[in-house]
């Protein structure tokens, strides 16, 4: 059994050398721990996902370890879809052919072909801004699929949450405990015709990773061949979610807070054309008070 993670952050963008070189060294730690066979590096456009990946490559040579090079774009509707690619060069390609919000959802399967990618369509329904489900109508969203070559099926980060909210009763909750589940399970029906279904931590931190993705393979041609046919991947535990309650929210909150840093950066970039060239300037210097007043402009205040 061949296992594959294809949603993978390293996360680096934007910390001191010394705090880099310790994330990637827990990267290392975690991944030769976990024994997963191929690691999607899917960081998001405007944290410079050619260098993570060549950072997280680095950091884990000598293992028995592929990564593929892929980044997490978002399109102009505020959608993000992972395009990944075969070489590094062609990771390049795409850096210069598309721009993040210069797209559409109605673009994305053509500009994969036309870059030499494979399109995959993460978590359609999780609890962010920028999921397909959420955003687009269900006549997009089928359209998308029909266009796409992966749908995420199983999505690990929305794993803790959904397993707290089992621990301490959804009631509370129906509407966000019914997403973390769609985002951990993805039904059968929301699946699309013909796709494969792809498995991805979407780990922000070292050691989230617990699903991954597995495919029994008698003769394993390469990573990317292999992925090209649209493989129906099963859900592989490598690790067990964390015992202790407490520990659970502590992940959960961590998460959290980078998935909400990261929603302030992309509601930012959609607001007034502001493009992939103010987001490259880093999220840390964009302030809640920026926030506020690009919500008031959008609403004509
Ligand atoms: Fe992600």
């Amino acid at each position: 059994m061949l296992t594959f993670d294809l949603h993978y952050h390293a996360n680096i963008h934007g910390l001191r050398k010394s705090a880099r070189l310790e994330r990637l060294r827990r990267h290392r730690l975690c991944l030769a721990s976990s024994g997963v066979d191929v690691v999607a590096s899917t960081e998001h456009s405007y944290k410079k996902p050619r260098q993570s990946y060549l950072h997280l490559a680095d950091a884990c040579q000598g293992l028995l370890l592929s990564i593929l090079p892929g980044v997490e774009c978002i399109s102009r509707e505020g959608v993000d879809l992972i395009f990944l690619y075969p070489e590094e060069n062609l990771l390049e390609k795409a850096r210069r052919t598309f721009a993040a919000y210069s797209w559409t959802t109605g673009d994305a399967g053509q500009l994969a072909r036309d870059t030499g990618g494979l399109l995959i369509v993460p978590h359609p329904f999780g609890l962010g801004t920028a999921c397909a489900g959420n955003i687009l109508s269900p006549l997009d969203y089928a359209r998308l699929l029909d266009a796409a070559d992966y749908v995420e099926i199983h999505n690990g980060a929305a794993l803790l949450s959904s397993l707290l909210l089992k621990k301490s009763g959804s009631g509370f909750f129906p509407g966000f405990a019914g997403r973390c589940q769609a985002n951990s399970c993805l039904p059968v029906y929301l699946r699309g015709d013909g796709l494969g279904w792809s498995i991805g931590s979407d780990a922000h931190f070292p050691g989230e990773q617990y699903v991954v993705g597995g495919v029994e393979a008698d003769a394993f041609e390469g990573p990317y061949s292999l992925l090209v046919r649209k493989v129906r991947f099963e859900p592989v535990w490598v690790q067990a979610p964390p015992d202790r309650i407490s520990e659970r929210v502590r992940s959960v909150v961590m998460s959290g807070q980078c998935a909400a840093r990261e929603g302030v950066v992309k509601r930012l970039g959609k607001l007034g054309g502001l493009g992939e060239g103010y987001l490259k300037q880093g999220f840390l210097r964009h302030t809640l008070r920026e926030l506020w007043a690009a919500r008031r402009m959008e609403r004509g205040m």
